[in-house]
């Protein structure tokens, strides 16, 4: 059943480009009294011009909403702009981004079925897949599918989905979308990939044999720290279904107005932020890999990161996201970030605040120790969401926090040179 006619939208559209869908796809003022804002529907519910009406709209037979759990004009415009933006048909505001990863799952698997996943998740989407899906009897296998060879070993007849983060979260690890797309859909697999850290801006992953796109657009997409929020896009088929069964009926995660109308706000800029975030981010990245006191810093726009010329070859540009390590591990990692005076220490990502987090105790807590480290998640690892302020005081900042670490070496030496021999 086709709620909507995006296709339509989208033909008429694809030669626009990606700022101006992002400030104008689908909206026009005049059918709104010239409003030049899209106007929010805060409704529950819809009346019916006749009951025959309300009747066909259950039946599939007449389009329109009827219900704001399954559909809202607000959202339908954020759906349409996700879309198009995705370079896709069809999109759906979901409550969260582990609302549109859920919804998405509980649709497309069922008891049996394998979902292979990447090894380096977000630690929700961990527990998600391994606490959730696999008490319903879905079989979950975690593999290296930066090596898209373990993925032709490893799929069957039983898998049904591949899922992954590219760049994951949070050691940056990629996964090329396309090789592990053909291998996928010769098996009659479908792929979903999270791109949360990537953003539509910088990759499309549908445009390079994707099947969905799920988002946490509580990140880049909201970009303001103030909402939480998520998306899916991919084919009108596939959206319809995971509209009407994973969200309306599994688990009721559908995005509030007002919400919607915050996240197609932060969409108005996007392009503006993250070029910011990349820019600032590249510098930051090599400012730290410089440092004395830095053990090893991940950003795929570093020629020394492993990845490197595939992140060239999927992405536009290297997001606002570092992972880095000091020297001296976990316990210094935790003086340096104490230490930091204007960076936030903060879980989340993709606001204009630059934030600091030490996954392996907050958010890849979910995971075990053992899990932590069979999965490529070092306990020493600090993550680092660049945000939009100046970058001169970003870097001041981490520059002054990290002589914790060489006032404690100097005066370490100088109690032991101190000390009779
Ligand atoms: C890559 C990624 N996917 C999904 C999520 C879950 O999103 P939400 O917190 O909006 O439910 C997060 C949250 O941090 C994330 O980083």
């Amino acid at each position: 059943m086709h709620l909507f006619a995006e296709q339509e939208v989208i033909m008429s559209t694809n030669r626009k480009h990606f700022s101006t869908l992002a400030i104008h796809h689908g909206y026009n003022a005049q059918d709104n009294e010239g409003a030049l804002t899209p106007p929010v529907h805060f409704t529950s519910t819809f009346a019916f011009e006749t009951a025959e009406a309300g009747g066909e709209m259950f039946a599939g037979e007449r389009q329109g909403h009827f219900y704001s759990r399954i559909s809202n004009p607000t959202l339908d415009l954020l759906e349409k702009r996700i879309a198009a933006l995705e370079g896709t048909e069809a999109g759906l505001a979901l409550a969260s981004g582990i609302g549109a990863i859920s919804s998405t799952m509980w649709t497309l698997l069922s008891p049996g079925d394998e979902i292979i996943v990447d090894k380096t998740l977000y630690g929700c989407t961990f527990t998600f897949l391994n606490h959730g899906l696999a008490k319903f009897g879905i079989i979950v296998t975690h593999i290296d599918l930066s090596d898209p060879e373990l993925l032709r070993q490893t799929i069957s007849k039983k898998t049904k989905v591949v899922y992954f983060e590219t760049p994951a979260n949070p050691n940056m690890r990629l996964v090329d979308i396309a090789e592990v797309s053909k291998i996928a859909h010769s098996h009659d697999a479908m792929v979903v990939v999270d791109n949360t850290y990537a953003t539509p801006y910088l990759s499309q992953p549908i445009q390079l044999g994707a099947d969905i796109v799920v988002h946490s657009a509580t990140k880049y997409l909201g970009g303001h720290g103030d909402l939480v929020a998520g998306l899916v896009a991919g084919k009108q088929e596939v959206v319809d279904q995971i509209r009407l069964y994973g969200m309306k009926d599994m688990t009721g995660a559908c995005m509030a107005p007002f919400n919607a109308m915050l996240v197609m706000r932060g969409l108005k800029t996007l392009s503006l932020r993250m070029d910011r975030h990349c820019q600032s981010a590249a510098r930051v990245a090599e400012v730290l890999e410089s440092h004395p006191m830095v053990e090893s810093v991940c950003y795929p726009g570093l020629k020394s990161f492993p990845q490197h010329d595939l992140a060239k070859k999927q992405m536009s540009d290297f997001g606002g996201m570092i992972t880095f390590e000091v020297k001296g591990g976990m316990q210094a990692g935790i003086k340096v970030m104490n230490a930091l005076q204007m960076i936030q220490r903060a879980v989340s990502l993709g606001d204009a605040e630059t934030l600091v987090q030490h996954p392996a105790s907050m958010t890849h807590s979910t995971y075990t120790p053992e899990e932590r480290l069979a999965h490529g998640i070092s306990d020493g690892l600090i993550r680092l969401s660049v945000g939009l302020e100046e970058l001169d005081d970003i870097i001041e900042d981490l520059h002054q926090a990290l002589k914790v670490l060489d006032t404690e070496k100097a005066s370490a030496k100088t109690l032991a040179e101190a000390m009779p021999a």
